[in-house]
């Protein structure tokens, strides 16, 4: 069934392909901005990453008018202010991130008050806040999951105050995502299969959310497809600079789809996980992904058995439920084998949550803005029984 009305916009330009890393300031004509600042952590540049990138940039007549590398694990207020702050001292032009989520999330967010001034980074958070173009923004991701170079969404933490910031707005879209397997290599087996089950979460999120839609369902099966093909391959194997590859854009594919569709119950439990017990975001969503469809399976089943066929499982001849578990059942598949190739929790225990707070994630999943996207209503309650089930 076709939504009575959706709309999708996607203006980052997508480059792919090795080595890119190091040869795209051709990319950057026409833009404007010939300075940029440029934004990373000190794990990217002790491995010689951001050097040459750097190189690359000024070999192409591109001047880096400075770096930050002081993103923590968590984008966080002072880092967003201070990439700011230092991008304008330089007198950049434009900004340029080379790194994972926060790396990405803390840039993303800094080009608020670098575009349009203000000391405050807090006046821009929520929706919609923008009416007009922020400077030019470049991205080139080194996880395959997060998606955030082509999301409108940034998530700032405010550590003094325990709370975080959300900003959304098509506005904060990067002009060009570059995606380069060669940037991925060096990332470690627990880390590339932890970032690709996010990017698989957003895929199964956004398919069977309530705003889904065909062009989304597109990106969403692509990038399942990718997944499962090539998620093991590349936590198996770091140097498969294929599997590296289709990660990748398999991550770009399920960002483009849940940016336009949104997440479910599952990155609502996976929020307060986070925030109560410092599990990382990926690996608490390779916790709950199987537990959250199990929630949703009765609204969800039709397009489970769909996803079945994506991930590979034969359901010739099966029925809709018996094709739908299929689907679940390859989930739980894939994140055991993801435990045996890269050590990959896959239970709330493994992680350090007590047992005698869970009712905290349930509480908090109600709470989490991404559940008024999920296909069932979430209930505390009800929800309780598979956060108990993911212990
Ligand atoms: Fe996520």
């Amino acid at each position: 069934m076709l939504p009575e009305f959706y709309q999708f916009q996607h203006p980052t330009k997508m480059i792919y392909g090795e080595g890119l890393a190091s040869d795209f300031s051709h990319e950057l004509e026409g833009l404007n901005a010939k300075k940029y600042f440029v934004v990373s952590d000190h794990v990217i540049n002790n491995l010689g990453l951001l050097k040459e990138v750097k190189e690359g940039m000024e070999q192409g007549g591109i001047t880096v008018t400075g770096q930050f590398l002081d993103v923590p694990q968590d984008a966080s207020i002072e880092s967003v202010e201070a990439i700011s702050k230092q991008a304008t001292e330089t007198g950049a032009e434009g900004l340029i991130a080379i790194g994972g989520g926060s790396v990405i999330d803390a840039t993303k967010a800094a080009n608020f008050t670098f575009s349009h001034g203000g000391d405050f980074i807090e006046d821009y958070s929520g929706a919609g806040t923008l009416t007009e173009h922020l400077k030019p923004f470049v991205v080139i991701p080194t996880t395959a999951g997060t998606g955030s170079e082509c999301t409108i969404a940034a998530v700032v933490y405010d550590i003094e105050n325990k709370t975080k910031l959300a900003f959304s707005d098509s506005y904060l879209l990067p002009v060009l995502a570059i995606l380069d397997p060669l940037m991925t290599k060096s990332l470690p087996p627990g880390l590339t299969a932890s970032t690709g089950m996010d990017a698989l979460t957003h895929a199964v999120e956004s398919y069977v959310g309530i705003d889904t839609s065909p062009h989304s369902e597109a990106l969403a099966v692509g990038a399942i497809e990718l997944i499962f093909k090539n998620l093991v391959r590349s936590t198996e194997n770091g140097d498969d600079l294929e599997a590296r590859g289709a990660m990748l854009i398999a991550s770009n594919m399920a960002g483009t789809s849940f940016s336009h569709s949104m997440c479910g119950c599952v990155h609502g439990m996976a929020h307060p996980t986070g925030a109560l017990f410092r599990v990382p975001h990926g690996v608490a969503n390779t916790i709950f992904l199987p537990h959250g469809m199990e929630y949703n399976f009765e609204e969800c089943k039709e397009k489970y058995a769909k996803l079945a066929y994506f991930m590979g499982e034969d359901v010739s001849g099966l029925s809709v439920d018996d094709a739908a578990r299929k689907a679940i059942d390859a989930v739980r598949n894939l994140t055991k084998n993801l435990n045996k190739a890269g050590g990959l929790p896959i239970r709330l225990r493994d992680v350090g949550v007590p047992e005698e707070r869970l009712a905290e994630i349930a509480e908090g999943a109600v709470e989490d803005g991404t559940c008024i996207y999920n296909i069932r209503e979430v209930v505390a309650e009800e929800i309780l029984v598979h956060v108990k089930n993911a212990y």
